[in-house]
């Protein structure tokens, strides 16, 4: 199981302390939530503080694009350090090419669907991504109560994943705690995304722990 801590969460005004803190608690990936206040409600960062913020932190960036027009963007993304770049089916009418483009940067790419996604769009693109997205909030906001309902979308992608016998990776992002992330572990997720369940608690390496303690192995 890996722990992706979402920097959202953390204290904005020390956030180079804060992403290497959760690197040094044993945080497998750092997620990098952007928002452009126009796909969702709210604005958050940008390339340059993703920029800012990689010379001398190691761990695996995972950059979730909440915007509008990812092809254009993801070049920026992609030179500002990220090592996967995340976009929503929803924000292109042609995922296909945004997909292209990701991986012509070179970058991992990720595709992620909102709650009223049906999962099976991501059916035609197994064969080309590394990591599914299924969000379990609204996207816009951290600290929301987990949707139980996503689980058998994430059951299907499972079923769907296992059987392309592909290595993509199946992400799930908000609302994650010790007791939901042993739902969705159970439902076959493999990429936990913890915003407040890890930058709002005092201790990052106990809070970490205690979600990895919380699946099954
Ligand atoms: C929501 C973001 C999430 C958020 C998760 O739009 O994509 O990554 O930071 O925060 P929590 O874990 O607090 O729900
Ligand atoms: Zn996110």
């Amino acid at each position: 199981m890996k722990i992706a801590p979402s920097i959202l969460a953390a204290d904005f005004g020390n956030l180079r302390a804060e992403a290497r803190a959760a690197a040094e608690a044993g945080a497998d990936w750092l997620h990098i939530d952007v928002m452009d206040g126009c796909f969702v409600p709210n604005i958050s960062i940008g390339p340059c503080v993703v920029q800012a913020l990689r010379p001398g932190l190691g761990i695996f960036f995972d950059v979730h694009l909440m915007i509008r027009d990812p092809f254009s963007y993801a070049e920026a993304f992609a030179k500002a350090g990220a090592d996967s770049i995340c976009f929503h089916y929803e924000a292109d009418p042609d995922p296909g090419r945004v997909i292209e483009r990701i991986r012509s940067l070179g970058k991992r790419v990720g595709v992620a669907i909102k709650p009223a996604t049906p999962a099976e769009v991501l059916l035609p693109y197994l064969d080309r991504i590394d990591m599914a997205l299924v969000m379990t909030v609204e996207p816009g906001f951290g600290g929301q109560r987990f949707m139980a309902g996503m689980m058998p979308k994430v059951q299907m992608l499972r079923r769907a994943i296992d059987a392309s016998g592909r290595p993509v990776d199946l992400q799930v992002d908000g609302g994650i705690d010790s007791e939901t992330a042993a739902v969705a572990a159970q439902s076959g997720a493999d990429v936990l995304v913890a915003g407040s369940a890890v930058y709002g608690k005092p201790d990052y390496g106990a809070a970490i722990a205690a979600l990895r303690r919380a699946c099954p192995d």
